[in-house]
């Protein structure tokens, strides 16, 4: 089968869902010319070091940690907001790269995170119907019908506040603030004010301990950078093609083309279907690419897109973001993982364990029960074992700030706690404390795995 010619605009001539409708057709085109005279907001060289990293991970050799908003807003643009986020996610990446005994490779669904799938094109209130909202970059989410109406000057909005977003979290990851004592000083402070503090202070106390044999043998973070740093990308939905499109550039060390507005970019769950155009346009940037894998997803056409996506096989281009629900997961992994292996394809496996356990409150708040989010992590590791593949890595949607969105967890969020400090625009979030939970309740699931790991080397050394 002759593989069709691809461009940065071949997504136009495929059939596509999840657009908004632009009645400006001339607006539009205007953005979109000036978006694409602006400058990337990463680089080619970027992305190809992250997708040698997500090789790693494929391989077993690495763990990704990928979590941030569900939907960015231009209301919430602080740097506070940038910065807590940052802090909670390096308390995190510490916390997994000790229970792993890996590199943790760190991706941020941030700084052009902005675009949003529905379930229905438009929503009714009594009477009174409008479009629905689909993320800060295309409307407004207030409920009147100006402001439901989608704008393309949005998308020059959302670019600029991406490159202040990454702007800075850039001065964080190599600005001294990355520092893996200052990460870890932040993770005791969360163990000492858990409820769970009794849990967690074993995990803690180990890590205390290798900082400071390190510091004693003179391995610190004054005279070694990598101590200091890290490695920080961006990841985002590739939903609105034009705007995308915009931002593909081709690079000149490779002559490729590079999806320029974020380090890796996934294709959801609604928009996968291989004949269409979010596919069509995800095939051809050199990007790593994400595929979200949902109930409905059969090995076939998991098998058909990798084809697509993945046609060199290269380990690192292509991570299967699983999110089946904690109760659905056991139905469905097995079989994907298995046509995977079947055929031989390098891919990482990660759960995104957020997406398929939402439900409605009682109240009415659109939530998550944080014990359904660590079964179906915890059954995602089971799955793997079982199957003799790799667990690589969770993706999470997560604040670093004090909301309740998410029921559950050590502090034991209720149902009628959710009004309290509910602030996304969209699903509801892990917070700062529950996300550092998540992180140690991987941490035990990932020493499991790497015990698991020795004893077949040490098996093999036999
Ligand atoms: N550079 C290493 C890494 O990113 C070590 C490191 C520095 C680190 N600062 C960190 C690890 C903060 C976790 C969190 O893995
Ligand atoms: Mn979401």
């Amino acid at each position: 089968m002759a593989v069709e010619s691809w461009s940065p605009a071949s997504w136009r001539n495929k059939p596509i869902v999840q657009v908004p409708e632009f009645t400006d057709a001339a607006k539009l085109a205007d953005v979109e010319g000036q978006l694409a005279g602006f400058p990337p907001l990463v680089f080619a060289g970027e992305a190809r070091k992250l997708k040698s990293l997500l090789g790693k991970v494929a391989d077993g050799e690495a763990f990704l940690l990928q979590g941030g908003d569900c939907a960015e807003s231009f209301a919430e643009h602080h740097a506070d907001n940038i910065r807590d986020f940052f802090r909670v996610f390096l308390q995190m990446a510490v916390v997994a790269t000790f229970a792993a005994a890996l590199p943790v490779v760190k991706v941020g669904r941030i700084a052009g995170q902005f675009a949003k799938p529905r379930s229905a094109p438009n929503e009714k209130v009594g009477d009174v119907e409008l479009p629905s909202y689909r993320g800060d970059i295309v409307n407004d989410i207030a409920f009147d019908s100006a402001a439901r109406e989608p704008d393309p000057v949005r998308q020059l909005m959302a670019y600029r506040q991406s490159a202040a977003t990454l702007n800075l979290l850039r001065a964080f990851a190599t600005g001294g603030y990355a520092n893996l004592e200052n990460a870890h000083r932040w993770m005791l402070g969360f163990v000492s004010d858990s409820p769970q503090s009794a849990r967690y202070q074993e995990l803690a106390d180990r890590i205390t301990e290798t900082l400071g044999f390190m510091r004693a043998i003179g391995l610190d973070p004054e005279s070694h950078h990598e101590l200091r740093q890290t490695d920080f990308f961006t990841s985002h939905e590739a939903l609105l093609l034009g705007y995308e499109e915009a931002l593909t550039r081709i690079d000149s060390t490779s002559g490729d083309y590079y999806a320029t507005s974020g380090h890796m970019l996934w294709i959801g769950d609604r928009t996968r279907d291989p004949g269409q155009a979010h596919v069509e346009y995800a095939r051809g940037v050199k990007n790593p690419i994400g595929l979200k894998c949902g109930p409905s997803l059969k090995p076939d056409d998991l098998l058909r897109l990798i084809d697509l996506l993945n046609p060199a096989n290269e380990a690192g281009r292509l991570t299967l973001i699983c999110r089946f629900g904690a109760d659905k997961i056991g139905d469905h992994l097995p079989a994907l993982i298995r046509a995977v292996q079947q055929e031989g394809r390098r891919v990482v496996w990660s759960c995104d364990p957020m997406h398929g356990n939402t439900i409605k409150a009682a109240s009415g708040f659109k939530t998550r029960p944080f014990e359904k989010i660590m079964s179906e992590i915890r059954s995602f590791f089971a799955v793997h074992r079982a199957e003799g593949t790799y667990a690589g890595g969770v993706h999470l949607e997560m604040t670093g700030k004090n909301v309740t969105e998410c029921t559950g967890g050590a502090r034991a969020i209720t149902d009628a706690d959710l009004h309290d400090r509910y602030h996304t625009y969209c699903d509801p979030r892990l917070n700062a404390e529950q996300s550092i939970e998540v992180a140690f309740l991987v941490a035990e699931l990932l020493k499991e795995e790497r015990i698991g790991r020795g004893q077949r080397l040490i098996h093999a050394a036999e």
